[in-house]
């Protein structure tokens, strides 16, 4: 299969654009000529079996390079500054220079950690993203935000620090998805699914339909489509950040980089609670949702509240609904706390500008938009939307 190939355009720092490698058998062949320096610290995510980056390793050892392998475990719990600073010592210690190169080689908590570490060492190194995540490569590892959680007054706050820190390339090697649970690789169809939402505002007002076909059918790993469904995801995201890089620009139409939040103050709401229950299409599950589950239940509520401001008929909302089941993730979820909790939750979310809550919303088009004048009582009818029956009498 011939390596597709997307550009990401940045501006903020001169000559920083880079490029977006997808295909497979990548890991040997494209990261190894990058690094001009000496040194390069591989900082990879535990659940990433070995012989995955044997050929990453071999390409680094031929080049003559001094190395490193920092094996990390992985979770929304351990996304924490602790985490960043054990790749900070971990490149102090192989005496990492500006020049030299730090390789991600994991899932979106990996890569925002790795893509901190890397901004912060000597004031920003270079780093190379090779998601091993469905979810971190339509999404998390291009854009080059980064980041961790913090905890204020025991409340987790989800990506609370970060820098903006592009990397120099980014590898999406498909043979790493081999060894994802399922469970996993859907979890990244939500953000697929967000970004066919946005697809009318970017260019591209046909990635809806495309991807809606994509989860009926059902991808699975390894599958001839998958490579090109990966590379129009990262053209949308590449669009949407060639535009609007710092999201500073929410006035554009579409919201700019915003509109990439879509379903996100939900789902940061969510995603972090313990004790939850869902249905998974065979069983029940309990416990805590993974970051695409809280996605796939958020563009869900985001749609519900879209049509109950009149931006999209309710049709429109069902559809979303339906796409999110048919992608086999939940679509209603046990145990959420009442919504004047969530509302709170909602309210410490970093998406909030002056003292208000924002929401991206979607429209039949598929152009989204942000609003930060929505009635508390429209946001409980949204959260009404994902929970289940008894869930509903409850709140
Ligand atoms: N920076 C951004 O623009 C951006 C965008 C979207 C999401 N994110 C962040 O990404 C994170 C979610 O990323 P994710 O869904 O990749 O979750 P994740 O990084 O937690 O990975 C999910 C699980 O899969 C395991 N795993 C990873 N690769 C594997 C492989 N090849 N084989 C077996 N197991 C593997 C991980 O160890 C983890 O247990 C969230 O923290 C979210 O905030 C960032
Ligand atoms: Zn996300």
């Amino acid at each position: 299969m011939a390596k597709l190939s997307v550009k990401v355009v940045t501006r903020a720092v001169a000559g920083a654009s880079y490029e977006v490698h997808i295909g497979r058998r990548l890991l040997g062949r494209s990261v190894g000529p990058l690094a001009k320096g000496r040194r390069v610290l591989l900082v990879v995510d535990s659940n990433v079996p070995a012989t995955s980056i044997g050929e990453l390793v071999g390409a680094v050892e031929r080049a003559g390079k001094q190395y490193a392998v920092l094996p990390v475990l992985t979770s929304e719990k351990a996304k924490t500054l602790g985490t960043v600073a054990k790749v900070l010592e971990a490149a102090a210690t192989l005496s990492l220079g500006r020049d030299d190169l730090m390789i991600a080689v994991g899932g979106g908590v990996l890569t925002d950690l790795v893509g901190l570490a890397a901004g912060l060492h000597r004031r920003g190194c270079q780093v190379v993203h090779c998601p091993s995540t469905l979810l971190a490569m339509v999404d998390g590892s291009v854009g080059g935000k980064t980041a961790a959680n913090i905890e204020v007054d025991g409340r987790l706050i989800k990506n609370g620090v970060g820098v903006f820190h592009q990397p120099v390339r980014v590898v999406c090697d498909m043979d790493l998805l081999a060894s994802l649970p399922e469970r996993t690789f859907r979890a990244g169809l939500a953000e697929c699914l967000k970004h066919g939402l946005l697809g009318g505002a970017f260019a591209d007002a046909t990635l809806w339909d495309e991807t809606v076909l994509a989860v009926e059918r059902g991808p699975v790993v390894g599958s001839a489509g998958l490579p090109a469904l990966v590379a129009r995801n990262v053209r949308l995201k590449a669009a949407v950040v060639a535009l609007d890089e710092r999201e500073t620009r929410d006035d554009l139409p579409g919201g700019g980089r915003m509109a990439l939040n879509l379903g996100h103050t939900f789902a940061h709401a969510i995603e972090t609670l313990h004790g939850l229950s869902w249905f998974d299409g065979r069983r029940v599950r309990r416990g805590t949702l993974l970051h695409g589950e809280a996605v796939g239940l958020g563009l869900i509520c985001a749609a519900t509240l879209s049509a109950e401001l009149g931006c999209c008929d309710r049709g429109f909302a069902d559809r979303v609904r339906l796409a999110v089941g048919l992608a086999g993730l939940p679509v209603e979820v046990g145990g959420l706390p009442p919504d004047s909790e969530l509302l709170a939750r909602m309210g410490s979310d970093k998406k909030v500008k002056g003292g208000r809550a924002r929401f991206v919303v979607v429209s039949d088009d598929l152009r989204p938009a942000v609003r930060s004048d929505v009635a508390p009582s429209l946001v409980r009818a949204a959260l009404a939307a994902i929970r289940t029956s008894q869930g509903r009498k409850r709140r």
